[in-house]
């Protein structure tokens, strides 16, 4: 699915958000900074935009590494590196989250920006990435969530019959966003997503949520 979609996703993400993902993607990336990593690697990276923004804020200093398993996805992302000699250290590559090509105890941190809602196996997802992770080494996902209640008629009006429409015309592929409507209205809650954290092996999981919570950031740390 995301191959259909990769050359008109970025497009298709910022108009769809009014332009708010920029901004829930620097307080992601501020948040990394702050736990001052010495390298990162960013799950189900897409087209990138996690692994570029936190080059811009880390310097060159600290390696960072994208992967994902949909080539086409990935081909977005290489394409935007070429485009400026900034981003040459950058690495993208081929990972799928259910198996990740990484060792145990072997990263500071890791992002996963609107990545978590589409594994297979979310359990199995999350006890991989504790698996890289080194002792204290945390996780940062940044995800869809359930919005305040006040909120929630206003945005499954949107999300269900605005949504769809706007993306077929953005991308020529309606159902790719029936999907995406979908996998938000069944995504857990924050206080239910940091339980699975939990049950998953992280220690500690902080979860902040943003834009009446139409998105939540959960950080989660390794003991
Ligand atoms: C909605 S996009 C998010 C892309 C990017 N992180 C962003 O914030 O724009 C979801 C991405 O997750 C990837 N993905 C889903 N399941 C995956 C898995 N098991 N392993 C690796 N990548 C996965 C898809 O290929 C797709 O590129």
């Amino acid at each position: 699915m995301f191959a259909g979609i990769a050359g008109r996703y970025d497009v298709a993400n910022h108009l769809l958000s009014g332009g708010i993902d920029f901004y829930w993607r620097r307080v992601l990336t501020r948040m990394v900074l702050r736990c001052g990593p010495r390298e990162v690697v960013d799950l189900a990276t897409g087209s990138g935009d996690v692994a570029f923004k936190l080059r811009d804020r880390l310097g060159t200093g600290v390696p960072i590494t994208g992967l994902d398993f949909c080539e086409p996805m990935l081909d977005e992302a290489r394409a935007k590196k070429n485009k400026s000699p900034a981003y040459t250290d950058l690495e993208f590559a081929f990972g799928d989250c259910m198996e990740l090509p990484l060792e145990d105890n072997s990263v500071d941190a890791v992002t996963i920006s609107f990545g978590v809602r589409n594994f297979e196996d979310r359990q199995r997802g999350l006890k991989e990435i504790l698996r890289i992770l080194r002792p204290g080494g945390r996780l940062f996902v940044l995800e869809f969530s359930q919005p305040d209640r006040w909120f929630r008629p206003i945005y499954y009006i949107y999300l269900k019959y605005i949504l769809p429409r706007v993306a077929a015309l953005a991308t020529g592929d309606k159902s790719a966003y029936d999907y995406l409507a979908g996998t938000i209205e069944n995504f857990p809650t924050k206080e239910a997503l940091a339980e699975q954290l939990k049950a998953a092996g992280f220690e500690t999981v902080k979860a902040t949520g943003l834009t009446f919570s139409i998105v939540a950031i959960h950080e989660a740390q390794k003991a």
